[in-house]
């Protein structure tokens, strides 16, 4: 039996996005939704077997809270069988800071070196099953350049898969705004949006652009990509303005980095954009145009950082 176990898994950015869940103890979702895995972006995570009374988080060399990674490896011991607790160390390459999430590629990471010290079979399929427990949109973090999750109906029938295995050529800025507000979880804003009385109708539209999604990757036409992702996003938000206990996760700047990347789109540039449970705005655009709108971006908005990324690896071991 091994004792330790190095994986990395990449995060990724929903075009269609996944925001409500039909059970909330299991994550199962009320859209399926597709992603990109973002080369640049990755959580690498170690666990090893160890003597103390508890699973422990060490976090870029920090001790923190390890609840939620504790509640994750009991969900494991249920179903694979007791063992005995866990030390994670774990190192974000992700500007969690600015609100960027990376619960994604975090519980991706988690779940594979468990696997691995586990020596459970490196089945792709149960691996996104698992990470779904830890984060739903880690599901899809087990996959390089597209996964597609597939809503289920049940813990069996809910997990991603890749989908176009190939890079189109599309990339991302990433716009790193900070949060001034306070956050709100996802958890707690999906609840919240699923009582919009306009829900319905988002969960029915994200269907059909699923499939629309699915025939831009294949024929690499990021003009389509880039629109139906603005509208499935834009749409996600406009969901939590009309809900019971309306709240916004945009910020004065977020506006004025869409509003400028609309502007920059009448102007015949490839750019569209897609925002999280967050303020950041990611634009989306094409390799050809995107270092002129990284520059058209950095100067109109000089005290903001933008990274840009591009379509990334699957999971791996080190
Ligand atoms: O995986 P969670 O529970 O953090 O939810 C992620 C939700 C969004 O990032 C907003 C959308 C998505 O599909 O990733």
């Amino acid at each position: 039996m091994k004792n330790i176990v190095t994986a990395r898994a990449h995060t990724n950015i929903a075009l269609i996005k996944y925001w409500g869940k039909a059970d909330l103890a299991l994550n199962i979702p009320t859209t399926s939704s597709l992603s990109m895995t973002l080369d640049q972006f990755y959580t690498t995570t170690s666990v090893a077997f160890t003597q103390e009374p508890s699973d422990s988080l060490i976090l870029n060399a920090e001790a923190v809270d390890a609840t939620r990674v504790g509640q994750f490896l009991e969900m494991m011991r249920g179903k694979y069988g007791d063992f005995p607790k866990i030390a994670v160390r774990s190192e974000n390459h992700v500007p969690t800071a600015a609100g960027l999430a990376s619960s994604a590629s975090s519980f991706a990471a988690l779940t594979v070196a468990m696997f691995g010290l586990l020596d459970l079979p490196k089945d792709e399929q149960e691996m996104s099953r698992l990470a779904r427990r830890g984060s739903g949109s880690a599901s899809r973090s087990i996959f390089g350049n597209f996964a597609v999750w597939n809503k289920g109906v049940d813990d069996q029938s809910s997990f991603a898969e890749s989908f176009h295995n190939e890079d189109i050529g599309l990339s991302m800025i990433v716009a790193e705004i900070s949060a001034e507000q306070k956050k709100m979880s996802s958890t707690k804003g999906m609840q919240l949006a699923q009582t919009a009385p306009t829900y319905a109708a988002w969960v029915e539209k994200s269907a059909h652009q699923l499939e629309e999604m699915k025939k831009a990757i294949l024929h690499a036409d990021i003009e389509k990509v880039g629109l139906i992702a603005q509208d499935n996003a834009l749409g996600m938000h406009e969901q939590n303005r009309l809900c019971r206990e309306p709240f916004d996760y945009f910020t004065a700047q977020t506006q004025a980095v869409i509003d400028f990347a609309k502007t920059c789109y009448r102007q015949g540039l490839l750019a569209f954009v897609t925002i999280d449970a967050g303020p950041n705005v990611k634009i989306i655009t094409d390799r050809a145009s995107e270092r002129r709108l990284l520059e058209k971006f950095q100067a109109e908005f000089p005290d903001l950082t933008f990274d840009v990324a591009r379509a990334g690896g699957a999971y791996e071991y080190l």
